[in-house]
């Protein structure tokens, strides 16, 4: 793996087996940081691990369920056991399901914040005292054009749940920012991984069709922006949120 910019650097990304979460933990690893990919998904965990180790990257892969307080305090601890820090945070795990506001159980209320708002509460709050003492850290929390402009095509849930990662990256940008440790987050689109199996063709085509770039995010796009947030040259850049979807939404 090349060294470059996260040399020494130690990287902790949830709900990185795939997708999004899984491009950024390989790039990092290309740049010569520890990364440690974790999911609910054992199977695709057990494949991005091949995929790190062919890479010779220095890896953990770690089963953790953030609707758990348990496991995510587990795999904080593991982390830190194993590399001794935690420069990098990403709460990228996340769900989003297909449903009417009538249509979305208490299951599916639960299961979406649980996930994508208290998974990364939880997360923060474990990483704090490892970043404090470090007096370094840098905290990206992966919300959504839904958190921006609401959700006019799927559960309710969802666009409130990345709505509300929005105001607590700002919480933690205040009282975290005096420690060196910064917090930011991301508002992609259209990116079509597992989470966005439920787009046709036509809904590609449209989508692409209406974005200024014309065309789709792909999960590089993603990765490339997250890694300069995630590196020692963004070090004044805090609270902020950065929209990334091609021009689709702008504020
Ligand atoms: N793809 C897009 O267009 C898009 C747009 C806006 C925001 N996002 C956000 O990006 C993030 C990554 O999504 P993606 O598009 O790569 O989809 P993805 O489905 O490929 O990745 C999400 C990962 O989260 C994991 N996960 C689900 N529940 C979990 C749990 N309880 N604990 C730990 N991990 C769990 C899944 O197994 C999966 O590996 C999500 O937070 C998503 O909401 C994606």
């Amino acid at each position: 793996m090349r060294a470059d910019r996260f040399t020494d650097k130690v990287a902790l990304v949830t709900g990185s087996a795939q997708g999004i979460g899984f491009q950024l933990a390989l790039d990092i690893a290309k740049e010569g940081g520890k990364v440690v990919i974790s999911d609910v998904d054992d199977e695709a965990l057990r494949e991005g691990g091949k995929v790190l180790a062919q890479g010779g990257a220095e890896y953990l892969a770690l089963s953790c369920d953030v609707r758990d307080r348990r496991q995510v305090e587990a795999m904080v601890n593991k982390t830190v056991e194993t590399f001794g820090r935690i420069d990098i945070l990403v709460n990228n795990a996340g769900i989003l399901k297909n449903f009417t506001i009538e249509e979305t159980t208490d299951e599916l209320l639960d299961a979406t914040i649980g996930i994508n708002v208290m998974g990364a509460l939880y997360a923060i709050r474990a990483v704090t005292p490892v970043m404090k003492k470090q007096k370094y850290g840098r905290i990206i929390n992966v919300s959504s054009i839904c958190g921006k402009m609401g959700d006019h095509s799927t559960t309710y849930v969802y666009g409130a749940s990345k709505g509300a990662l929005l105001s607590l990256t700002r919480s933690v940008a205040y009282q975290l920012g005096p420690f060196g440790v910064t917090c930011n987050s991301i508002a992609p689109h259209a990116v079509m991984t597992k989470l966005m199996a439920y787009w046709d063709e036509g809904r590609k085509k449209d989508a692409a069709e209406k974005i200024p770039v014309r065309r789709l995010g792909t999960v590089e796009d993603m990765s490339h922006l997250m890694m300069f947030l995630a590196s020692g040259e963004a070090g004044f850049i805090n609270g902020e949120n950065v929209n990334i979807n091609g021009g689709y939404y702008m504020d």
